[in-house]
């Protein structure tokens, strides 16, 4: 994610890219940047960090003009420095871009460029747009943007200024979002609503395929092939507060509707086909993926519960003995970690202070440390030997959702790749995995777009005191995540186990109305769980289960089901997790909490 925003009328432009960038700052906010037309010329001014460091470059050195676009960035390619952040040029600075997404085939497109005789100053996959753009310029910049991206790939948004012609601004929407704004004698555009906000509330949404020419009083929207669009003008009764969460009440619930676009992001250009995975920050090569005896992986929160999935991946798919452990615990337990030993350490932000030091202590006794994260520039992605983001963009709320989901599929990713560098998984195996790995976000929208079940359940059990999780393999790591998600925002007692051990004693805290939750899509284990499950309810339990939405079994065991799509069994904690996050959601909206900062906690926890 990335916040855009531009402007064209009479008022000088860049107060107004600033104040619409500063309500954009939650889409992004590691480097910020402007670009404003004067006198034939664009002059841009950009710098990494927060919008306050643009905002003083801005007092020294003022950009007259009323023409102008802005830019705040969540690093994709490249670290948040000065020179990556946007907005990029061409050589000659009269094409400049700004742009939300992933252009997938940016790097053939760098190669051919460089052979061209361009010169490329950035590490970011936004700058090839200037130089295609300049490439196919003759005189009309609507033409060169349209003759440019059909050349890209992927998912963004763009916008481009060109100083020849600084009485319009060109954007095009393929995905990531645009909304164009409508002033009196003044046009705007954005990412996002809010930043339009404190000047119209009449905007027209920029839909997929679209291209859009802004002028000072007018917009004109055609597709990409040149056909003229006819679309009506909305007008928004939102706050300003109500249209930054996308006009969901909370963030938290935001992020989990954000989810299938978050795991798109996460795939997007990295499957080549069935059995190529192309991780690019991921630089393992056969011989040290071959020789592999150990990998360990550590985190904590949530982020430790992602682990679990990923060690069971490890395990069963690679054959590499894997242990997960909580880096508080790690750091502190004279770890027999080695030379030659993979240590994956995931955390969101990249910033928890127990995770880095794990991972310092594991890379000072000669490990290769992989850094899992979602922060572009983080201190563990620059501290770490390999880097794979995650891509699921600014998580706001202090429940982590998107960010979750994001770092299985990314472990998913970084199993397959290994498992082609050991020669690991058959051909068809592989076919099989990936082809449902496409399908996720899919299956994942689905879940969303039922969610009456969770929200009826919620009802039931929002005035319970205790609530049990369980599961076996890849259904333990969920109900981990399931209990921790439920107890961290509604602040109801939870516990998870692995369905096996709830006999060995805590079968005793059962009592007549407790409701327990079993996740149940592991084949391999699910008459076992159906056992664990039968004890519960002999002993009065409410049985709550999470199961494919093809499982003719379940409804004889449970008093409620949760269904969701079936998927390889490796990968059903990404869709079973999202009912259990829509489930702690909707108990803690009935008891009126604090959603998005539930008391007693952060959301990066920078202490031990
Ligand atoms: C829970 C949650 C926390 C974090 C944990 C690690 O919803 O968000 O448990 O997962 O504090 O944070 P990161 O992933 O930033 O290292």
């Amino acid at each position: 994610m990335c916040g855009i925003m531009g402007y064209i009328g009479d008022r000088p432009a860049a107060p107004i890219l600033l104040d619409g960038l500063a309500r954009l700052e939650y889409r992004g906010y590691d480097s910020a940047g402007v670009a404003v037309a004067h006198n034939g010329t664009v002059a841009v001014r950009k710098a990494a960090g927060k919008l306050a460091r643009l905002r003083e470059m801005l007092e020294r050195e003022p950009l007259p003009g009323t023409v102008g676009i802005g830019h705040t960035r969540w690093a994709t390619h490249g670290q948040p420095t000065d020179t990556n952040a946007h907005p990029h040029t061409d050589e000659s600075g009269r094409f400049v871009v700004i742009h939300n997404g992933i252009i997938e085939n940016f790097l053939p497109l760098r190669e051919e460029l460089a052979a061209r005789g361009h010169r490329l100053r950035s590490d970011t996959d936004t700058e090839v747009l200037a130089h295609l753009i300049e490439e196919e310029y003759r005189g009309d910049i609507v033409e060169a943007t349209r003759r440019a991206v059909s050349r890209a790939a992927g998912a963004y948004a763009l916008v481009v200024l060109c100083a020849h012609e600084p009485g319009r601004i060109v954007a095009v929407r393929m995905i990531s979002p645009l909304v164009v704004g409508f002033g009196e004698g003044e046009m705007l555009l954005a990412s996002d609503i809010p930043a339009l906000l404190p000047h119209t509330r009449d905007v027209l949404v920029v839909e997929d395929g679209e291209l859009v020419v802004l002028t000072r009083d007018a917009v004109r929207v055609e597709t990409l092939e040149g056909r003229p669009v006819a679309r009506q003008r909305l007008h928004v009764t939102w706050t300003a507060e109500q249209a930054e969460r996308g006009g969901f009440p909370h963030f938290m619930l935001k992020e989990i509707y954000e989810q299938p676009r978050a795991l798109q992001e996460t795939l997007m250009g990295r499957l080549d086909g069935p059995d190529s995975v192309t991780l690019e920050g991921v630089h393992l090569d056969a011989a040290f993926a071959r020789s592999l005896e150990k990998v360990w992986i550590t985190a904590c929160g949530t982020a430790y519960h992602a682990g679990l999935v990923g060690r069971y991946l490890f395990e069963r798919v690679l054959r590499v003995a894997t242990e997960a452990d909580y880096a508080h615990e790690l750091r502190y337990r004279d770890p027999l970690v080695e030379p030659g030993h993979l240590v994956v350490a995931i955390s969101q932000s990249g910033e928890t202070a127990d995770t880095l030091a794990a991972a310092r202590l594991c890379r000072s006794r000669g490990a290769r440390v992989l850094a899992v994260t979602n922060v572009v520039g983080s201190t563990l992605s620059r501290e770490a030997d390999d880097v794979l983001y995650t891509r699921a963009g600014p998580e706001i709320a202090v429940a982590s959702t998107k960010a979750y989901l994001t770092m299985l599929v990314g472990q998913v990713l970084l199993t397959l790749h290994l498992a082609r560098l050991r020669g690991a998984l058959a051909a068809e195996a592989t076919r099989h995995l990936v082809e449902e790995l496409t399908l996720l976000p899919r299956k994942v929208q689905e879940v969303l777009n039922h969610p009456a079940p969770v929200e009826a359940l919620a009802r039931e059990i929002a005035c319970c005191e205790h609530v049990y999780f369980i599961g076996r393999g890849l259904d333990y790591a969920v109900a981990m995540e399931g209990s921790l998600k439920l107890k961290e925002i509604s602040y109801i007692h939870s516990e998870a186990m692995p369905a096996g051990e709830l006999k060995h004693g805590t079968l005793a805290l059962v009592t007549p109305g407790t409701p327990v939750v079993v996740v149940l899509t592991q084949r391999h284990v699910y008459e076992k769980t159906i056992s664990g499950l039968q004890e519960v309810k002999a002993r009065g339990a409410r049985v709550i289960a999470v199961a494919y939405e093809d499982d003719p079994e379940i409804e004889k065991h449970a008093d409620r089901v949760l269904r969701v799509p079936r998927t390889h069994d490796f990968l059903s904690p990404v869709v079973s997790m999202v009912p259990l996050q829509l489930l702690a959601y909707w108990v803690a909206r009935e008891r009126g909490h604090d959603i998005d900062q539930p008391r007693n906690l952060a959301k990066s926890v920078t202490v031990e």
